[in-house]
């Protein structure tokens, strides 16, 4: 039986024009049902292109991605659309928010299409955004931003919550709090969660550290005892 998220010598390459880049080079790597994984590299490895691959943005060239005993890297584009909609939810580094609508309504956009949808309220409510349900983005700080931006992705109930550089664009203290947000909801929720970062000092935190260098993975390894948010430094 393969783990929950299963990555086998998975080849990506882009052309441009003459030009070839072999963006991944034989990745593979396992995440287990419930773990909060991180994948840390510095700026061109491929972490990007791992996560667009998982979720189904993008396609690779060779190998196979299961998730959840499912071959995505099998899937058609209508497949991909569909699985994207209703398996994975996304958080990016700039919160990709819908700015004439409110925190509410961006949830509820995102949860409407979904099967098995979480109440947008009571999400909203469980990062913390109690009072600002009716502001639009522009009315809100960068860490609400990326909260109302997590917000979205669980309303939709996804078997995966996938996030690529959350802290990005944020200050310290609120990437810290931005962190602790998707550990406990990890925890709590048993959802699987998949971060990338540049940042090592981060890795303290996960479950389970994937690190990848040139298009390759140069190390994963498992935390016996992952550690608090609010025991790191940095
Ligand atoms: N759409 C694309 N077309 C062409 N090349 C691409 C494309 N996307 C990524 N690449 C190339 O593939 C390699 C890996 O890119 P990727 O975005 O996955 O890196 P990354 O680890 O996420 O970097 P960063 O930390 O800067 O975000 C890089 O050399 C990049 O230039
Ligand atoms: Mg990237």
């Amino acid at each position: 039986m393969s783990a929950f998220v299963d990555f086998k010598d998975v080849v990506k390459r882009y052309r441009m024009g003459e030009v070839e880049i072999t963006a991944l080079d034989g990745v593979s790597f396992q995440v287990e049902q419930g773990e909060f994984a991180i994948v840390v590299g510095p700026s061109g490895a491929g972490k990007s292109t791992i996560l667009n691959i998982l979720g189904g943005m993008d396609s690779c060239d060779e190998g196979r991605v299961v998730v959840d005993g499912v071959e995505v890297s099998a899937f058609t584009q209508r497949q991909l659309t569909t699985y994207r909609r209703n398996d994975i939810g996304f958080v990016f580094q700039f919160y990709n928010l819908v700015q004439n609508l409110t925190a509410l309504e961006n949830v509820e956009l995102a949860s409407e299409i979904c099967p098995h949808p979480l109440e947008a309220a009571a999400v909203l409510r469980g990062v913390g955004l109690t009072k600002r349900m009716n502001n639009f983005p522009a009315q809100l700080s960068g860490g609400e931003q990326q909260r109302v931006a997590i917000a979205r992705a669980l309303a939709k109930n996804p078997k995966l919550l996938l996030c690529d550089e959350p802290t990005g664009a944020l200050d310290d203290r609120t990437g810290k709090t931005i962190l602790k947000l998707l550990q406990d909801t990890c925890r709590k929720s048993g959802m699987t969660v998949v971060v990338i970062t540049h940042n090592h000092a981060l890795t303290a935190m996960g479950d389970r550290v994937i690190e990848v260098r040139d298009g390759r993975v140069a190390a994963m390894k498992r935390n016996a005892r992952p550690a608090s948010v609010e025991s790191l430094e940095w």
